[in-house]
């Protein structure tokens, strides 16, 4: 048996391959954490390669049209679906949840609470990126940066100052494209990759029921008074901003809805664009598609691992959480060598399982799988957390949309003249993602800020992620709400290896409420409450589907999900030790050199709101710490 190259490495042998490519930097993840990183060490000259397991697919319509986001999601090429256990220490309360999935044993997937005999348990869908530019070409482009006091958080958490929010700020700005304040407005980018619109809801509240629902909120929320035909008082206040310099911008309002969107195409504004951008401009990326990242590989350095390369695989549909995985395919294994350093990106589930690959994870479980260890690293795999998203559905005696007469056929092609106006003015309504968001405070925020996020649209009817979720059409009747529970209090989740192979996705358990579930659950509740609140100003009557008014925190437990998770590979300050944190506040991987992780997964917690733009803004702070510019 030929000795694996990181055994062969290790004990100072020489190998007998073919002498790989070296770049100065090899980053695995081309997301919000490794793709601006990659652009901007090649635009600074350094040479860089970068291994992403999808293809480039920004230019396809599931990708670049708004309207598509949620096909992306679910469908290949463009995104992994992984099956996760929301509860993996209680099958009973797993299994109360209907999107919970099996496999018949037919092969076809069943959902919902009878599964048939012999039927296999799969868990809990969970939508990735698998893609240049990673999850954000399929996510929901909602683009809310993160509170002042998370930054601050962070910065008090580890004393390094430099996580502050005004340090934070000032890269978010120097990555943001604004289009929607007066260009020089404090606190906003102008010159960046990533351009930003906000959603315009004037259709929107031309429905006499929504436009009274939204003057309820106002109330409830807020507190002030709004009439529901004054619209443009309304659409003033909509029109505030979460991603502004205010540092009150989080306490309960209802604001705009920021998105990352390209105003003049109507397109999706990612990353992907930009990174083909900069190789088209003659800058050192070089960018390997369709790439499975498999392990790093070190050299002893004076008694301490150092990073040296990536082994990976080249080949299509090699992951098992992939709709086109074929077990019979391996991909032709290749390595890249690193002359400076190698740094993960591949996100909160992968980041950690590439990491026990290469033999840096916690001991019981890299012996239990025989893998040699490199560095004993308990913290991966650990602490993971997501924000909570209970739904709330309601069914109302009358429509919320008044006019649904719709030229648009969802067809997305040359019959469908809402794809027309998209394709050649950039605009209509495939240009948005549609639906509002607003944040309130519960009595359980830690701080000034709100601790709720809601996000939702009339004339849905479901909330969640389940096989077939995509295909959703419009029932002008329901309203269905994702409250998602900010600042969420337990960190008991974990990814863990379930094969050696790396093309096995591994098993990623949630462990929801397992800590501090009172705190997380009366917050959801006050969500329901406010909610209902508003239904109830209206005077419409309605039925209220889930959960039940009965046992609200049962049905919350029952049909929570989510889907911003962070934290298997936390951040600490200089003095955690090995079971608290995995990497220090320059994102090196502790007790190996040359190693870094920027994405997701490095979060001490969920970067209060939605993940996107704060990973983003890492990836522009890692740049600068591995440039040696901070
Ligand atoms: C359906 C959906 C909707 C979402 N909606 C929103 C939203 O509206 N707003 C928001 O802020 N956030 C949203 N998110 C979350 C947000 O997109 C993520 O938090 C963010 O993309 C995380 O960035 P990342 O770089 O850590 O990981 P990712 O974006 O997941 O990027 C990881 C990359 O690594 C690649 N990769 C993984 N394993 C390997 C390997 N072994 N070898 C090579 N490459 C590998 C993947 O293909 C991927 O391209 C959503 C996510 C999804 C899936
Ligand atoms: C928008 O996306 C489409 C592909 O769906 C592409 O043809 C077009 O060039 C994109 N526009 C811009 C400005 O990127
Ligand atoms: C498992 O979940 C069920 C349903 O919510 C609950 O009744 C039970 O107490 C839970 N068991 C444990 C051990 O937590
Ligand atoms: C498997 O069985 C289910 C239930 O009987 C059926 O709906 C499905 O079509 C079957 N799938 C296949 C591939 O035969
Ligand atoms: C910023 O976005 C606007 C609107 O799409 C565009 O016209 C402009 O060229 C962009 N600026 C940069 C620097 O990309
Ligand atoms: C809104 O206007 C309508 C008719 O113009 C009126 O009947 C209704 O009372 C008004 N509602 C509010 C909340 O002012
Ligand atoms: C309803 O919407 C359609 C399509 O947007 C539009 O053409 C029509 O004028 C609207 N009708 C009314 C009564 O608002
Ligand atoms: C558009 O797609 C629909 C449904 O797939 C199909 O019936 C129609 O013929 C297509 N039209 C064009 C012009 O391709
Ligand atoms: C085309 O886009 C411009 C703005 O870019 C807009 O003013 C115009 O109304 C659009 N045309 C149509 C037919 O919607
Ligand atoms: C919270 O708001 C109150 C009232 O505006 C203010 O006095 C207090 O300083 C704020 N607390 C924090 C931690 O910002
Ligand atoms: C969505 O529905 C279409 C048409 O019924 C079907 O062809 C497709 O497979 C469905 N997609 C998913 C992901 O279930």
């Amino acid at each position: 048996m030929i000795p694996t190259l990181v055994t062969a490495l290790l004990a100072g042998g020489s190998f007998a391959y073919a002498a790989p490519e070296e770049y100065d930097y090899v980053i695995v993840g081309s997301g919000p954490g490794g793709g601006p990183l990659a652009a901007n060490l090649a635009s600074s000259g350094a040479s860089v390669f970068l291994i992403e397991a999808g293809g480039d697919n920004s230019r396809d319509i599931a990708q670049a049209l708004p309207a598509r986001q949620a096909f992306s999601a679910e469908n290949a090429p463009h995104s992994w679906q992984y099956f996760v256990e929301h509860y993996g220490n209680n099958e009973t309360q797993a299994r109360r949840d209907w999107k919970y999935t099996y496999r018949q044993t037919n092969g076809s997937l069943y959902t919902g609470l009878d599964p048939p005999a012999g039927a296999t348990p799969l868990g809990n869908m969970y939508p990735r990126g698998a893609t240049l530019g990673g999850s954000a070409q399929v996510n929901a482009m909602n683009l809310a940066w993160a509170p002042d006091n998370e930054w601050d958080y962070i910065a008090e958490l580890t004393g390094d100052s430099t996580w502050g929010h005004e340090n934070m700020r000032r890269l978010f700005m120097e990555m943001e494209n604004c289009t929607y304040v007066p260009h020089g407005t404090p606190g906003h980018g102008f010159d960046g990759f990533l351009q930003t619109t906000i959603s315009n809801h004037d259709r929107d509240m031309m429905n006499p029921g929504i436009a009274s629902f939204f003057s309820e909120m106002f109330r409830v929320v807020e507190g002030i008074e709004v009439s529901a035909n004054d619209t443009a008082e309304m659409a003033r206040l909509i029109a505030r901003d979460v991603n502004g310099i205010e540092s009150d911008r989080y306490e309960s309002k209802i604001s705009g809805r920021m998105n990352a969107i390209n105003p003049s195409s109507g397109n999706r504004s990612g990353v992907a664009d930009h990174l083909n951008n900069i190789v088209a401009g003659g800058h050192p990326l070089t960018i390997s598609l369709n790439s499975l990242a498999q392990k790093v590989l070190f050299e002893d350095c004076e008694g301490t691992p150092k990073a040296i390369g990536v082994e990976y695989q080249v080949g299509e549909g090699l992951y098992s959480a992939g709709q086109q995985y074929d077990e019979s395919q391996t991909g032709e294994v290749k390595t890249v060598r690193a002359k400076k350093e190698v740094i993960l990106s591949a996100g909160t589930f992968n980041t950690p399982q590439i990491l026990k690959l290469s033999g840096v994870g916690p001991r019981d479980e890299l012996e239990e799988h025989n893998i040699p260890i490199v560095a004993e690293l308990p913290a991966v795999g650990n602490f993971m957390q997501d924000n909570y998203e209970a739904p709330l559905i309601i069914r109302a005696s009358e429509p919320w949309i008044v006019n649904t007469s719709s030229p648009c056929t969802n067809t997305f092609n040359a019959s469908d003249p809402c794809f027309l106006l998209w394709q050649n003015n950039g605009t209509g309504p495939y240009t948005s993602g549609g639906g509002f968001y607003f944040t309130a405070r519960s009595s359980q925020s830690w701080d000034n800020d709100s601790d709720l996020f809601f996000l939702g649209a009339p004339g849905r009817s479901r909330s969640g992620f389940f096989p077939g979720y995509s295909n959703g059409t419009v029932e002008p009747n329901y309203w269905a709400t994702s409250m998602i529970k900010m600042q969420t209090s337990n960190a008991a989740g974990t990814v863990k290896l379930l094969s050696t192979d790396p093309r096995i996705a591994p098993a990623i358990n949630f462990n929801y409420f397992a800590e501090n579930a009172d705190r997380d659950l009366q917050a959801l509740t006050e969500a329901a409450e406010m909610l209902l609140a508003g239904y109830d100003g209206t005077g419409i009557p309605y039925e209220l589907i889930t959960p039940s008014r009965d046992n609200m925190r049962q049905g919350i437990l029952d049909e929570s999900f989510s889907h911003h998770a962070t934290s298997t590979c936390r951040m600490g300050p200089d003095s955690a030790t090995v079971e608290e944190a995995c990497v220090d506040t320059k994102f090196r991987v502790k007790g190996i050199k040359s190693l870094r992780v920027v994405d997701a997964s490095v979060w001490p917690r969920v970067p209060g709101a939605f993940p996107n733009g704060p990973t983003f803004t890492m990836s522009m702070k890692a740049s600068e710490v591995i440039l040696g510019l901070e």
